[in-house]
């Protein structure tokens, strides 16, 4: 069988390592990922060019395409590979809305009545703004209708100071189009632990993964910006230490109602369904919802996948989807960036990784953002490097494998210490505990 992975970064890495020794691999990315150029046969080229994807899957008679990242199914990847007679892990334009579009998603709670959504409003005018943060009584969360790649949202008491700077900046998001539209959303500011659960979906059944916690802020203690993930977690149970059996089915129940009106209400949706919620004193709150992997999250879940990745894309497209079963380990990624990240100076340089002392130490390299050249060597972009994981039998030794690892990848390069250590996992538990009172 002939599988072609779409995309460039760790989470494509990931997915390619989960398919390599069952199929016969191809890629397709936007520069040379020495971690998935090592493994497949690859064109490089724009993702967002869905037409001449769709004409490399033609030449190499591809059967199944995986699509990794949301802006090429945002612009319809799916729908023309198939128009081509090329199926696909990932859903067409229609169901991606689910992450493309958060207005379509917030109504579809409100519609089918699907539990844990939150208060929220789309804006297309300042007035309405205006008035809505005047009489709102709690801190408020700012976002792009559209795709922004995480780093559009803003939050009143961390990134914005009042709802006076809450109104310049909803402002800025609709007049700018920030994100693709005219229109900003307004939510309330949850309060609680984020979590992650990822899912396959065949379009009616859905196989959920272990949950992960992921850390968006880019620098130690949870400060900073906020980027596109630090570094992530998952727990040998399949649970997290602040996320019981109870309140993990019942934002499974969510994602399993939201597969059934996105069929509904546009298309099935055959692919990776990626829930970021908040648990908070009320259980889990749906946060929004991303049409692919997560990235840092695929980390975690990829190599502990006891189904071979491949039986699980035929079923999907086949829309005979089954459970899937993991190893019952726990898994620690932490994400290299460059020093600086997100406004680093030191993009296009040079970093060295010591591939087999970090493998013989038991822990797995993924690349991100680099680009290796001619020379061979490999050079940083201004986003994320690579993702270095461990995987133990609980996060305390996941944590202390993904750490040693990264002593052996050299260069202007910054990683949060902090991601996966027993402080940051006690912090998480104290708060829950302190929220729930
Ligand atoms: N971990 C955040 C994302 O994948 O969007």
């Amino acid at each position: 069988m002939k599988v072609l992975v779409v995309g460039t970064g760790a989470r494509e890495n990931a997915i390619c390592e989960a398919l390599k020794d069952d199929c016969e691999l191809y890629s397709y990315m936007s520069n040379k990922n020495p971690g998935i150029a090592k493994i497949t046969s690859f064109k490089q080229g724009n993702e967002g060019e869905i037409e001449k994807v769709a004409d490399y899957a033609v030449e190499k008679g591809i059967d199944i395409a995986v699509i990794g990242p949301e802006a090429p199914l945002g612009k319809g990847i799916v729908d023309e590979l198939e128009k081509n007679g090329i199926k696909c892990v990932g859903p067409n334009i229609e169901a991606a809305k689910i992450e493309t579009d958060k207005s379509f998603m917030r109504n579809l709670f409100e519609k089918y009545e699907i539990p844990g959504s939150l208060i929220y409003k789309v804006f297309d005018n300042y007035a309405d703004i205006e008035a809505f943060l005047d009489d709102f009584d709690r801190d408020s969360v700012i976002k792009p209708v559209g795709l922004t790649g995480g780093k559009g949202v803003k939050i009143v008491g961390e990134h914005l100071k009042d709802n006076q700077e809450a109104k310049e900046y909803a402002k800025k998001v609709m007049d700018t189009k920030m994100g693709g539209f005219p229109q900003v959303i307004i939510e309330e500011r949850l309060i609680g632990e984020e979590f992650t659960i990822q899912a396959f979906s065949d379009g009616e059944h859905l196989a959920p993964m272990p949950a992960a916690q992921d850390h968006p802020y880019a620098f130690e203690g949870g400060i900073g910006p906020i980027t596109g993930g630090m570094g992530s977690y998952s727990d040998k149970n399949g649970l997290l230490p602040f996320l019981s059996e109870e309140n993990y089915q019942k934002a499974v129940k969510i994602m399993e109602e939201t597969i059934s009106a996105i069929a509904k209400e546009a298309k099935p949706y055959k692919g990776i369904l990626y829930g970021q919620f908040m648990l908070t004193s009320d259980g889990p709150r749906l946060i929004e919802y991303n049409a692919r992997f997560g990235d840092p999250e695929a980390m975690n879940v990829l190599p502990l996948m006891k189904t071979p990745m491949i039986e699980v894309c035929q079923s999907i497209v086949d829309g005979t989807l089954d459970s899937v079963e993991f190893e019952p380990k726990a898994s620690v990624c932490k994400y290299i960036v460059p020093d600086g990240y997100p406004e680093t100076k030191y993009a296009n340089e040079p970093i060295d990784v010591d591939e087999e002392k970090i493998n013989s130490i038991g822990a797995k390299v993924f690349y991100a953002a680099v680009n290796q050249k001619e020379d061979g060597k490999i050079y940083t972009s201004s986003s994320r490097a690579l993702g270095i994981v461990g995987i133990g039998d609980s996060i305390k030794e996941s944590e202390s494998i993904a750490e040693e690892a990264c002593k052996y990848v050299n260069g202007n390069l910054y990683h949060r210490r902090d991601i996966g250590t027993d402080e940051l996992i006690q912090k998480r538990i104290e708060h829950m505990k302190e929220i729930n009172g």
